[in-house]
């Protein structure tokens, strides 16, 4: 089984890339599901409604959230009816949506939890520890195979999570960064791990962002209202491919469009 992680979306330009390019690459690389973190598709306010459903409807079979998806309140009502879209599962009581889902993929269950980090950045919230823990043991023998975005700044927390969770959940990918990392690997009891995947938005920028802006926005201080970059829009992700009957992850591969 092949499963491709595509990283934080962060413009309406990244939704629209991957509009015209996720069925060719799923199809180039014989994807059989596929996870889009979206957390930025309306550019820093989370995504809306109608960002979902273009990439769900654009060859995404789950999106994952993070810091900025409850930035928009329109989509809380979606979030809570959706099991399709996620967001962090360790916020805090009565927080709209829910942090895993378990779906359908040739035949197998496959649960997808998206948590969040909790150093250096904000919200602080619980250590994902015990939810993810929690969560495992809830769905314990109902699910074949399970993945986690772990949406955090450090790498060191993202790869302590790696280790802690190897052979537990077959496929850790952190996101956030919006930078991809080269550390991809398979762990010692077969979990496929790498520390971030990158984005999908314009190019050119400062992670996704008009460079000018930043650069003005670091050396003032101000409050500075981010635009996109305006090069030509790229994704970045990763193709983890995976034993069906034990569940370990067997390749792993970085790819860009
Ligand atoms: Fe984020």
């Amino acid at each position: 089984m092949r499963i491709l992680c595509i990283g934080d979306v962060t413009s309406p330009k990244g939704v629209e890339h991957l509009r015209q390019n996720l069925w060719r690459v799923r199809k180039e690389n014989g994807i059989d599901f596929c996870i889009v973190n979206a957390e930025n598709a309306a550019l820093i306010t989370g995504a809306s409604v109608n960002d979902a459903e273009t990439l769900l409807s654009s060859g995404a079979d789950c999106l994952t959230g993070g810091n900025h998806t409850l930035r928009n309140r329109s989509v809380y009502t979606y979030l809570d009816d959706s099991e399709y879209m996620l967001r962090p599962i360790n916020f805090g009581e009565g927080t709209p949506g829910h942090g895993y889902t378990v779906l359908d993929c040739n035949g197998y269950k496959i649960m997808v939890i998206n948590a969040m980090g909790n150093i250096n950045i904000e919200p602080v919230l619980d250590s994902p520890y015990s939810y993810i823990d929690r969560v495992l043991e809830r769905e314990a023998g109902k699910y074949d195979f399970a993945v986690l975005d772990i949406h955090a700044e450090a790498t060191g927390e993202k790869a302590a999570i790696g280790y802690a969770y190897d052979g537990k959940i077959s496929v850790i990918f952190g996101t956030h960064t919006h930078v991809p990392t080269c550390d991809e690997i398979i762990l010692p009891r077969g979990t496929g791990y790498i520390s971030d995947i990158g984005m999908c938005g314009e190019s050119g920028g400062v992670l996704g962002m008009n460079p000018e802006l930043v650069v003005k926005a670091q050396r003032s201080r101000m409050p500075i209202r981010f635009e996109a970059a305006s090069g030509a829009p790229r994704a970045t992700g990763v193709i983890f491919e995976l034993n069906e009957s034990t569940g370990k992850v067997t390749s792993i591969k970085r790819i860009a469009f």
